[in-house]
């Protein structure tokens, strides 16, 4: 029986390696998605902050510092007026902290300028008459942009934290945002091993019913395959009973998938001869009581063998049962009537009927019709018999 554990731990080898492969490429794919879609929030959420910061700076500079009435009383010095529009801004504009006028030189170049330092963004605007291209030339009017206001602004959930950096410059194009990284990277990371695991769920789904089906199929082919060495009718007439199973079991009104169960049941039905001597199978005389109980045993080693594959339970048991008899005189258990599994019963009828029809070196098979005589006499499922014969015999 090495051959069989040789089988069953590539089995195990290949289901871990797909599992580890899968869990890793459902992960990094998760991960990569949710990453890009970061980087476009953090893209989109750039740009509407630059607008918005643009937006104002214009609508102060032209509200505010383009204005004649403005120009003239900054030039005699009237400071109350000023200050009026000062607490005018600060009240209407919640991203503006703090105003103050600075005596420094200015060219008149643009209207108003950024600048940045410790995390803090400034403006400073130029005073002109709009009448007449004149400019106030010593002085501008600083503010302090306020980062955590201008969030405010323009962000819909606070569930993200953005730093805000404005290097030195005219224009706002230097604004930064970065995610809170800590946050964002541990609920990305948690998501994407959550979905990792949703894809090892799938794949665990899938290969239940599909991958390590086929690798079982492949294993107890491998096993078929040396049987038929060991015996070479029995692998042959395997292939009939499978046949003769699945009619039966497709004229009875079963579902494609006990059909299928059925005709990997034909195949696999007799197994079990695997475990029984060469002599005895191979014996063309009458077999005494001692080798007929021997043969008897193979109809429970195929179940062990078979019930091996945790795919193929059903299988196994209709294996187990395909040599049971109505009447109660069949084996391994004796059952009787309907106590034995319908899927055994068919699998008897075309075991039957596949002996009787297949020439053997002591004998000639018999015809469908008269096979189908003897069988009518026999303890099998009538019901089946003549669904099978309805099929044989036109
Ligand atoms: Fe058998």
């Amino acid at each position: 029986m090495r051959f069989l554990q040789q089988i069953f731990q590539e089995q195990r080898k290949a289901k871990i390696i797909v599992f580890v492969l899968l869990f890793f490429i459902s992960l990094t794919g998760f991960f990569r998605l949710n990453q890009s879609r970061i980087t476009e929030l953090e893209d989109f959420m750039e740009s509407v902050i630059q607008s918005f910061v643009i937006s104002s700076a214009d609508g102060i500079s032209v509200g505010y510092f383009q204005w004649d009435d403005m120009y003239d009383s900054v030039k005699s010095k009237d400071e109350s007026f000023l200050d009026h529009y000062k607490h005018d801004i600060l009240s209407t504009f919640t991203i503006v902290d703090e105003i103050e006028t600075l005596n420094v030189p200015f060219d008149g170049s643009t209207f108003y300028k950024f600048y940045s330092a410790n995390q803090e963004l400034y403006l400073y605007f130029g005073i002109f008459d709009s009448a007449t291209d004149l400019y106030i030339k010593d002085q501008m009017i600083r503010m302090k942009f306020n980062p955590a206001n201008l969030l405010n602004q323009v962000l819909v959930t606070n569930k993200l934290n953005f730093n805000i950096t404005i290097l030195d410059g005219e224009r706002v194009e230097d604004i930064q945002i970065s995610s809170n990284e800590n946050i964002l990277r541990f609920f990305h990371f948690i998501s994407a091993i959550f979905i990792g695991f949703l894809g090892i769920f799938f794949l665990h789904t899938f290969n239940k019913y599909s991958i390590s089906s086929h690798y079982e199929i492949e294993g107890l082919a491998n096993i078929v395959m040396l049987l038929s060495k060991k015996d070479a009718y029995t692998a042959e007439h395997s292939k009939d009973v499978a046949k003769y199973a699945e009619i039966i079991a497709k004229s009875f009104g079963m579902n494609r998938k006990q059909q299928k169960t059925l005709e990997k049941a034909g195949y696999l039905h007799d197994i079990g001869k695997i475990g029984i001597s060469e002599s005895i199978l191979n014996k063309t005389g009458k077999l005494d009581e001692e080798e007929f109980n021997e043969i008897k045993k193979h109809s429970t080693i195929g179940y062990e063998i078979v019930s091996q594959f945790p795919n193929l339970n059903e299988v196994a048991i209709i294996v187990k049962h395909h040599h049971e008899l109505r009447n109660g005189k069949g084996y391994p258990d004796g059952l009787k009537g309907d106590e034995i599994p319908l899927s055994s019963q068919i699998l008897a009828v075309a075991d039957v009927y596949s002996a009787m029809t297949t020439d053997r070196p002591y004998r000639r098979g018999y015809t469908g019709k008269a096979a189908f005589e003897i069988m009518e006499k026999m303890s099998l499922n009538q019901e089946l018999v003549a669904l099978l014969k309805q099929n044989m015999v036109q």
